[in-house]
């Protein structure tokens, strides 16, 4: 049976667009039914009705939190996936979609993430503390920001003349090629969330040097696919 799969999203929708990409030619596990954004003007809603997904530009208002709940009960979602959704999602959702919510953030977490890192600001920071590494983390989420138990983590360089744009940019392609081989195995049950808030089925994340090599080139979806094919359980 295939997963009905939510996307919540604020931005552009590169990550809706690898997702709906992924799914489409390697997945039976999983289809996108529904993409909802705060921004009535933002690019994943543009994505969403090209392919014809049934699009929803969310009040932002009190009625915020009745509101997503409907919104996702109507639509029956399984999956929840926020791919660069800037608000925080109502607790009460959270609960109910315990273990079926994911989020993809473009640094390592636990370290640069929290309430207001997000988008330029996160690379920024770590260019300014002058850390050797980033990379993209896929994690459950819970009721606080990036704080959720981790599923899987990508890492890249980050070099002496990078910019926020050029970090941006790899972290970016780490982020399409992690997310929808995450989000197509928490569909298909191979990775899942525990009682003991433990995640069964996490990726085992390559040495750096391997990571590395394929930072700026092909071969990283070969590479991710390998990782969460030896995770164990
Ligand atoms: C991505 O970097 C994502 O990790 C972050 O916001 C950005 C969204 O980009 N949370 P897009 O809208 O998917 O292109």
């Amino acid at each position: 049976m295939s997963s009905s799969i939510a996307v919540l999203a604020s931005g552009r929708g590169s990550n809706l667009q690898s997702l709906l990409d992924y799914l489409a030619m390697h997945s039976s596990n999983g289809t996108v039914t529904l993409v909802a954004s705060d921004r009535p003007d933002a690019g994943a809603l543009a994505l969403a009705r090209t392919r014809d997904i049934k699009t929803c530009a969310l009040d932002m208002g009190t009625r915020h939190e009745a509101l997503l709940a409907a919104l996702l009960d109507h639509h029956a979602a399984d999956i929840i996936v926020l791919a660069g959704y800037l608000r925080l999602v109502p607790s009460s959702v959270i609960q109910s979609f315990r273990g079926r919510m994911l989020n993809v953030h473009p640094a390592l977490l636990p370290a640069f993430g929290g309430k207001g890192m997000y988008g330029s600001r996160i690379h920024r920071a770590v260019l300014a503390s002058g850390a050797r590494v980033s990379g993209a983390t896929v994690h459950f989420v819970d009721e606080v920001y990036d704080r959720g138990a981790i599923i899987a983590q990508w890492p890249v360089p980050v070099y002496g003349d990078d910019t926020e744009t050029t970090l941006a940019a790899r972290v970016l392609r780490a982020e399409h090629a992690l997310l929808p081989r995450v989000v197509d195995r928490v569909a298909g049950g191979r990775i899942a969330l525990g009682a003991d808030n433990r995640v069964r089925g996490v990726m085992d994340t390559p040495a750096p040097e391997d990571a590395f090599a394929l930072a700026d080139g092909t071969g990283l979806g070969a590479a991710i696919d390998a990782a969460l094919a030896l995770a164990g359980s």
